[in-house]
């Protein structure tokens, strides 16, 4: 038997799906869908979390806003003396705005920010990411008379379980490299400054096990050769569970081990170093969930069924399969379905094939010759995760109950009054759908296989219909900070969900006129 995971829990749906069906039908019809709702209660769990963590020496508790930085939010976490993590001089201004004191915020930019000497004026400190960055802010810094700066070293290793969530290590350019530190001494002695924070991430969704093996070997290897430093800043990217298979960090017990580290530290250098966290994920991705409704429902045939039963005929591609919901003459799948579908019922119909209409029987034991693609009025707009990094968000069907698809469903069904209709608005039993986005982007799949991010992976929800709501869990963290506006959907609404269960708008649903705001027409308008 393997021993027991010491850093790690497992997956607990019920931290992520907060609301009931009940209030998950009301928010849809009181703000519209697709929209994100953020629970304080599962935020107030996670940043007390954070702050009550242990520590040898002293704690600072940071948020790195890149996660999400509505404004509301961003307010919760300052009044609990929160400090926080900007990645640009527009986040840095948006917290300023927001009446978040400067010297509350590190910035840690990739792009150097234009006006390092302004930001030191408000009190906003610089940890500079390049040499280039530390020559430029060590020479503001001395011109607004400050003498201590912060550095981003790369310590040539990362501890992520994902390559693109890698930003440590040789093949990434976050950070000061390691073997550098001599140069740094250097400038900072030029310019009269001290390093006085040593910063290093090491990733998003680290192994807590090679993150605390990482952090030790900085303590050994890096730390001594900065004299002068006193904040040991040792990032983000606690792993967080946001699907069935994926584990959460065990906080504390990471942070236990850490603060020994530094205890050791201090026995061997009599140097008291205070740590500074600053978690994106962790302390908001459980908080949000986005619900959706379903827009969509689209069979096809699989294609290796396709393939697999199909002597004669050759293969076609998906888009001559495709099942088309016009009407019920176009309702048919060409040759090699058709070949599946009959010779599963003991018939031989290739001869007329083409125009023969099929309803596919969908049980749960027919149901994976088919790909039942359910349509999400949501997608890659505003939840980047799954196309980005083939991310999984835990997912879960509310039914709608009477609502206005349902209605106008049930009247078309009798108007067009065919068999087929029912079956393409919904499907009568929990089997395996693949779950996509409205975007017009293949790479929209809001179910991607793990470790396969290309292709979609398959689950069995519940019974569903078109109108039906699907609440996507775990989405707090980088889902509305990643939004774009592709296809020109707007961003959607925020709501708050406060402990006395209230519900309140916290960001409006976009309009046309927000979309096209910044734009000038050089042409004028008409033909
Ligand atoms: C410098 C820095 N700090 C903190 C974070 C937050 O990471 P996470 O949201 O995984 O905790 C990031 C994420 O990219 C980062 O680059």
């Amino acid at each position: 038997m393997s021993p027991a995971p010491v850093y790690r829990k497992p997956f607990n749906k019920k931290r992520l799906l907060f609301i009931t069906p009940e209030e998950c039908r009301t928010i849809a019809k009181t703000y519209g869908t697709p929209v994100t709702v953020y629970d304080e209660k599962t935020l107030s769990r996670y940043t007390n979390d954070l702050l009550k963590a242990p520590h040898a020496y002293g704690l600072v508790a940071r948020y790195a806003v890149k996660a999400n930085i509505n404004a509301t939010l961003i307010t919760f976490l300052a009044q609990r003396g929160f400090y926080f993590d900007a990645s640009s001089h527009w986040e840095v201004a948006r917290l300023l705005r927001y009446g978040i004191p400067g010297n509350r915020i590190l910035l840690t930019a990739q792009e150097k920010t234009p006006t390092p000497e302004k930001m030191l004026r408000r009190g906003v400190e610089l940890n500079a990411t390049s040499l280039h960055q530390l020559q430029l802010y060590a020479a503001a810094s001395r011109t607004c008379g400050r003498t201590s700066l912060s550095i981003r070293v790369n310590p040539g290793s990362s501890s992520s379980v994902q390559y693109k969530t890698n930003v440590a290590g040789g093949d990434s350019s976050f950070g000061i490299w390691h073997e550098f530190l001599t140069t740094v001494l250097a400038v900072a002695k030029r310019y009269a400054i001290r390093i006085t924070r040593l910063h290093v991430h090491l990733s998003s969704n680290t192994d807590p096990d090679e993150w605390l093996k990482l952090i030790e070997q900085v303590l050994v290897k890096i730390v001594p050769q900065l004299p002068d430093v006193t904040h040991f800043n040792v990032g983000g990217g606690f792993a967080i569970a946001r699907y069935t298979d994926e584990y959460q960090t065990s906080l504390h017990t990471v942070l236990g081990q850490l603060k020994r580290y530094i205890r050791d530290f201090y026995k061997k250098t009599a140097r008291k170093l205070v740590i500074e966290l600053e978690p994106g994920a962790y302390l908001v991705a459980h908080a949000g969930l986005l619900i959706s409704t379903i827009d969509d429902i689209v069979i096809t045939p699989r294609e290796n069924q396709m393939n697999s039963s199909t002597k004669s005929t050759s293969t076609h591609s998906i888009s001559t399969n495709s099942v088309s919901t016009n009407s019920i003459s176009t309702n048919s799948i060409s040759t090699n379905s058709i070949s599946t579908n009959s010779m599963r019922h003991g018939h031989n119909h290739q001869k007329n094939a083409q125009h023969l209409p099929i309803k596919p029987h969908l049980d749960k034991t027919t149901a994976h010759n088919y790909n039942i693609f359910v349509k999400l009025n949501t997608g890659m707009n505003d939840l980047m995760r799954p196309a980005l990094y083939g991310a999984r968000h835990y997912m879960a069907i509310i039914k709608a109950r009477a609502n206005l698809n349902q209605q106008s469903a049930a009247v078309l069904q009798k108007a067009v009054s065919n068999e087929y209709f029912s079956y393409m608005t919904s499907i009568d039993a929990a089997v395996p759908v693949i779950l996509v986005g409205h975007c017009c982007e293949k790479g929209d799949l809001l179910t991607p296989q793990a470790n396969n991010p290309h292709c979609a992976e398959t689950r069995t929800l519940a019974k569903l219909s078109i109108g039906d709501y699907v609440i996507i869990t775990g989405v707090g963290a980088y889902g509305t900070s990643l939004a774009n506006h592709y296809n020109s959907f707007p961003f959607l609404a925020e709501c708050w969900r406060d402990s006395d269960r209230r519900i309140q708008l916290i960001r409006k649903r976009q309009t046309l006129a927000d979309l096209t705001r910044s734009e000038i027409n050089i042409f004028k308008p008409g033909y």
